[in-house]
């Protein structure tokens, strides 16, 4: 068989496991967060929604410092989807200014702990002032090797797949040439690992449109923990439960 054949060839096996945590723990090498149940938890303390938004925002330094703890190198964060366009204009509105303050309040703080940032989707939705910000601090951290942080704002699974059969047609990439690795490199996340665990606060089963391609044989955890709410401990109780999975990416075993 040549290099060029891929007929025949079984699908190449999947991105390894990550490695163990301090505690000696089998740990994830990609956490990806479905950061859910901001307006529930506003709600039931009588807030407007965008407190709880902006309540959500409080956790981020707690959290990640938890994950580094773990051995966790990458952590992906979804907070704002494709379909969230069509809730009501004041609170779109408020979630980019949120957006934006987060950006200008943590960036330097996140380029002093060498966390190297990235943007997940689109961008050409974003106002000219948010994208700018955004594109300072994605600069501002290039170089970083520590804690790999991506946002994804304005994403959706399905539009990041569409964008990328636009860009392999434009690329006049020939059919034969389209691998799985191939189509890899045209997603958001091509300098990536797929996603080991997914986490959802807030309690709902479902992805939400949240990395289709990528996570085809990600572990999945639903926390009944509104995101505003959800700390180390919660996380730490996740991650019990995932060095507890066994991962057989359709074989009968897995070899640790
Ligand atoms: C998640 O919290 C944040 C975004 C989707 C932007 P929600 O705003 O969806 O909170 P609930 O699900 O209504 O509680
Ligand atoms: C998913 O939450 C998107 C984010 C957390 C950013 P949603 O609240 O938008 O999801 P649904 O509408 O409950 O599926
Ligand atoms: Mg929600």
């Amino acid at each position: 068989m040549s290099d060029t054949d891929n007929r025949t060839r079984p699908a190449s096996p999947p991105a390894q496991e990550g490695g163990h945590s301090p505690n000696g723990r089998k740990a994830p090498d990609h956490v990806a967060i479905i950061m859910d149940g901001n307006g529930r938890w506003a709600q039931r303390q009588g807030l407007p929604r965008l407190e709880g938004h902006r309540a959500g925002t409080d956790n981020l330094n707690r959290i990640l410092e938890a994950m580094e703890k773990h051995g966790v190198r990458y952590v992906t964060l979804f907070a704002f989807s494709t379909e969230n366009w069509s809730r009501p204009w004041e609170e779109v509105m408020g979630l980019m200014a949120i957006l934006k303050s987060v950006v200008e309040r943590e960036a330097l703080n996140l380029h002093r702990k060498n966390v190297r940032l990235r943007y997940l989707g689109r961008t050409d939705r974003l106002s000219p002032d948010l994208w700018a910000s955004i594109q300072w601090a994605l600069e501002l951290t290039r170089a970083n090797t520590g804690l790999n942080l991506s946002v994804a704002f304005d994403y959706g699974g399905r539009d990041e797949i569409v964008q990328a059969i636009h860009r392999i047609v434009k690329d006049n990439i020939p059919p034969e040439q389209i691998t799985e690795e191939l189509f890899g490199r045209y997603l958001y996340t091509k300098d990536l690992p797929d996603p080991d665990l997914i986490i959802r606060t807030g309690g709902e089963q479902r992805l939400s449109g949240f990395l289709p391609w990528q996570s085809v044989y990600s572990e999945y955890y639903s926390s009944l923990v509104f995101w505003p709410d959800f700390d180390e401990a919660e996380l730490d109780r996740v991650l019990l439960a995932y060095s507890h999975r066994e991962r057989r990416f359709g074989s009968l075993y897995h070899e640790k």
